[in-house]
């Protein structure tokens, strides 16, 4: 009788909607479709360097998650095996653990090992396919930041949740005549400011794509005022770069995620001397029920790995290309992100309806 093959499935970087659904959608359709065993990897790859959470999944252990938010593996975004960095004796020590790893992995029979995450995660994966590792990726980030993918799964609950936040400021900002500002995710790209401005009506969108100057963001808002609107809203994804200094020629001081809304506002209350409000919706992006759309996109990319596993083709990453499933190489799949082109038709779209990025066009 033949051995029950035995494959792994394991999450890395921060959590997304939709994990569970890839999860669920692996094990089920591993055991029901290919009759095969599932491990799941317990916090990223930190779970093969120490193996001892490591989990067989059964379709009862993965059944009821499929609306929940986070991951049931748990996730780390720091611990590349390849260059793992702790501190001993007060002094911060780098470890190659991936020869551990590949030896934990043969331990647990596992075969081959679906990763399910980002940039970063991937080109874990694909440091271990060179290292011999069967691995098949699945794309993950809500900043929808991958080239190789039309979409990943998270993407579309982060823009409902981003332009719920938006509808709801949007009304306090027009009773109170107010300047709001709401900081959304994309630490590379701007595609979640973009969508849910877009969706949400904003006036002014502020993406790393386009850079922008406080002169243009004030003439926006001022034009506004003419046309007796008193009040307008700017989504500042949290990447975006800030200008060296204001039209005074006072410096900018640096800011990331968390502070660049903050420090925008700063110097547009400076100019305009208006009522200004800075929401930064932070970590409420990524969290609670995937909407169905990044349910059903990641139950279909967990089924398609487990196809891809069955059939042998390895270092390989699952993607949507308009409506279809497929895969490309996981070294192709890693070698450029998707930003948005200020010359698209979605940054057209956006301007034609009278959106303002806060640059010259
Ligand atoms: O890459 C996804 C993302 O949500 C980014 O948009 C954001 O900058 C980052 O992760 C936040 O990571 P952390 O949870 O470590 O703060």
């Amino acid at each position: 009788m033949s051995r029950r093959k035995t494959i792994a499935v394991v999450n890395g970087g921060g959590d997304a909607p939709g994990l569970n659904a890839v999860i669920r959608g692996v094990v089920r359709s591993a055991i029901s479709a290919h009759g095969m065993r599932v491990i799941g990897i317990r916090n990223g790859f930190d779970g093969l360097i120490w193996p001892e959470g490591a989990k067989e999944l059964t379709e009862e252990s993965v059944s009821g998650i499929l609306p929940r938010g986070g991951t049931i593996l748990g996730t780390t975004n720091r611990g590349n095996p390849f260059a793992y960095r702790s501190a001993e004796n007060g002094q911060e020590v780098v470890h190659d653990y991936s020869n551990l790893c590949l030896e934990n992995a043969r331990r647990l029979n596992i075969e081959a090992c679906i990763v399910i995450g980002g940039d970063g995660t991937q080109h874990i994966a694909r440091d271990f396919a060179r290292k011999g590792m069967n691995v098949v990726g699945v794309p993950k980030t809500i900043d929808n930041d991958l080239s190789a993918t039309d979409v990943t799964f998270g993407f579309d609950t982060a823009i409902v949740i981003a332009t719920e936040a938006i509808d709801r400021l949007h009304t306090t900002a027009e009773s109170h005549h107010r300047i709001m500002l709401i900081e959304v995710m994309g630490r590379d790209a701007g595609w979640i400011a973009l969508h849910a401005g877009i969706a949400g009506g904003a006036h002014i969108i502020l993406i790393p794509e386009i850079p922008f100057s406080f002169q243009a963001v004030c003439e926006a808002i001022e034009k506004r005022e003419i046309r007796g609107q008193h009040y307008s809203l700017i989504v500042v994804a949290e990447g975006v770069k800030l200008p060296p200094a204001d039209p005074n020629g006072k410096a900018i001081p640096p800011a990331g995620p968390g502070s660049v809304a903050n420090t925008i506002a700063y110097t547009l209350r400076e100019m305009l001397h208006k009522e200004i409000r800075v929401t930064v919706l932070g970590h409420v992006q990524r969290g609670g029920s995937p909407t169905p759309f990044d349910r059903v996109l990641a139950t279909r990319m967990g089924v398609h790995a487990v196809d891809l596993v069955a059939r042998g083709e390895f270092n390989r990453m699952v993607c949507l290309r308009g409506t279809r499933i497929e895969c490309v190489p996981l070294e192709k799949a890693l070698a450029e992100m998707k930003l948005v082109q200020p010359d698209s038709e979605i940054v057209h779209a956006a301007r034609a309806i009278g959106t303002t990025f806060g640059d010259s066009a």
